[in-house]
């Protein structure tokens, strides 16, 4: 087991040192155990007594209402005022799902259903064209302008297309949430630097994105999205490009970090590692829902 897994472990957020734990520690010590757990296999925790709950934990992260998303062209609405597209596609249509606080969705569906589309919807990257969509409590569709940016700062996004900086090393490409985040550089340099051997890129740090292979580009993409420990995790085909052991890796981090309080959406084509971490899935066809659950 590596250092970034015991941490994880210990319920020891190094990135998050001096913050608040998301919940109260259990008497053996480990955080967040009277969570209902969303894995299989882990049949002795308990849901929590009514009065231990807290805001927090009943609160829903993801909300939809009856959400869709058209791309391109304009939509008919005049005399007729049906709402059918004028031009363009409707990409998602009548999505309505929930994920409470400390849920785990995997977002499964063949190529073209619209997992990418929902995954900006869900970060705030684009806004539903009807419906209502509710993030971290915030209605999407009624935020200003200016109330977007802090809440996707506080989303992590580990984008199908990596979206790495090219001209900034791995290190400062990991770095940069920190950095946005104003946390001293002794302790961006620490954490960065142990993320960064944690998805074996210790001696890569130095290198850019064009220096780096596609599973490499894909793990400093991973790091720099949970380096921050948001509230709510989005990946889009995370192990796309990487080998089994890594993938395996990976969801021993992602595991852990839902048990300790993350909320996460996971897309995904990989049938292997689904089976071998089952977990409640939402499944899109032709972007419309076909079951949650
Ligand atoms: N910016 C866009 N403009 C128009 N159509 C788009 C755009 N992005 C995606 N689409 C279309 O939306 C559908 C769903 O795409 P996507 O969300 O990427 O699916 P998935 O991630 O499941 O493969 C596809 O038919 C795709 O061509
Ligand atoms: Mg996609």
């Amino acid at each position: 087991m590596t250092t970034v897994e015991r941490r994880f472990r210990r319920g020891v957020h190094w990135w998050q040192k001096g913050e608040r734990r998301p919940h109260r520690r259990g008497a053996d010590g480990r955080a967040g155990q009277h969570r209902r757990p969303e894995w299989g296999g882990g049949g002795t925790v308990r849901p929590p007594p009514e009065r231990d709950a807290t805001r927090h934990d009943r609160m829903m992260m993801i909300e939809l209402q009856e959400v869709g998303l058209h791309y391109g062209g304009p939509r008919s609405g005049g005399a007729a005022g049906d709402g059918r597209p004028a031009g363009g596609v409707d990409v998602l249509r009548g999505l309505s799902f929930a994920v409470p606080a400390g849920g785990f969705r995997w977002l499964l569906g063949p190529s073209g259903a619209g997992k990418t589309s929902l995954l900006r919807l869900l970060h705030a990257a684009v806004r539903p064209t009807q419906g209502r969509l509710s993030l971290l409590g915030a209605d999407i569709g009624r935020a200003s302008r200016r109330e977007l940016p802090p809440l996707r700062r506080s989303i992590g996004m580990v984008f199908q297309d990596f979206r790495l900086l090219p001209h900034l090393s791995a290190f400062d490409n990991v770095a940069l949430p920190l950095r946005i985040a104003g946390r001293p550089e002794g302790q961006i340099r620490a954490d960065v630097g142990e993320m960064l051997r944690w998805v074996g890129l210790a001696r890569k740090t130095a290198a850019r994105p064009a220096e780096l292979s596609g599973g490499e580009q894909q793990r400093v993409a991973i790091a720099r999205a949970v380096i921050t420990r948001p509230r709510l995790l989005l990946a889009d085909e995370p192990t796309g490009n990487l080998d089994d052991a890594q993938a395996e890796r990976l969801m021993v981090l992602l595991k852990e970090m839902n048990r300790l309080g993350t909320t996460m959406v996971v897309a995904t084509h990989n049938a292997a590692l689904v089976e071998r971490h089952p977990g409640p899935a939402l499944l899109l066809e032709h972007g419309r829902l076909l079951a949650d659950g």
